[in-house]
């Protein structure tokens, strides 16, 4: 076991879906899943491996932020031997045309955390998608009809932000959506020559103030998660 993750070696699939919560770690394991095994358990941040049409699949929670992903995705990519790791998460729009139950796929992620900085003493790393896995997903949301978006996301370290005005800025630079991981995620990707994607359901716009009930998170996010589990394993 890793520090963070209790399963033993061989228990975790090269291929991990990634949610934030931990409980809708457990929701698609159960749902989607055959024969699932909750591999860990350690501070309830849940991880299960099972089959999806007779491949092997994990999906572990990652916490909200880059910081708590971070320390999930380095351990399943330093220690596990995962190879393609998809973020299934949700995110603010931040164009007025990027509505809820849209899906917005991640090309490339900036960020206002100081990890990258600090990493490239300075230097602007443009953390980026795994080409072939962006493509099988949005071919598939084309194939589906499901209302998609690429491009730019805004992996912010604060929800609750002092300067929500930089936020315009994004707007008027084009950036899709804002959310708390995938610059991380494909930060560490690179690091580990792993394949990583992010595709977030859209729950509320920052610039119509439209939100998506809870009740119906659920439909939206399900269609995404199927989407990205007939990507990974085809
Ligand atoms: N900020 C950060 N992350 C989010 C938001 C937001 O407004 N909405 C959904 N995920």
């Amino acid at each position: 076991m890793s520090i963070h993750i209790g399963a033993a070696p061989g228990e975790i699939s090269d291929t991990v879906l990634l949610p934030g919560d931990p409980l809708r770690a457990e929701w698609i394991a159960t749902t989607y899943l055959d024969d699932a095994v909750c591999y860990s358990k350690i501070r309830n941040m849940l991880g299960f491996t099972g089959t999806y049409q007779g491949r092997r699949i994990s999906v572990q929670g990652t916490g909200m932020g880059q910081p708590s992903l971070s320390i999930y995705v380095h351990e399943l990519l330093a220690e596990y031997g995962a190879r393609t790791v998809v973020r299934v998460g949700s995110c603010g729009g931040l164009l007025d045309t990027v509505a809820v139950r849209d899906v917005v796929v991640a090309m490339s992620g900036c960020t206002d955390s100081s990890l990258n900085q600090l990493r490239f003493e300075g230097l602007d790393f443009a953390p980026t998608a795994d080409f072939a896995l962006l493509r099988g997903y949005v071919e598939r949301a084309e194939a589906a009809g499901i209302p998609h978006h690429v491009g730019q996301i805004f992996s912010t370290d604060a929800f609750y932000n002092d300067r929500p005005e930089l936020r315009d800025r994004l707007t008027q630079y084009g950036v899709l959506a804002i959310e708390m991981e995938t610059a991380a995620l494909y930060t560490l990707a690179a690091k580990f020559g792993a394949r990583a994607l992010s595709v977030n359901t859209v729950s509320d716009n920052l610039v119509t103030g439209e939100s998506l009930p809870a009740e119906d998170r659920e439909r939206s996010f399900a269609d995404m998660v199927e989407l990205t589990l007939a990507t990974v394993t085809s």
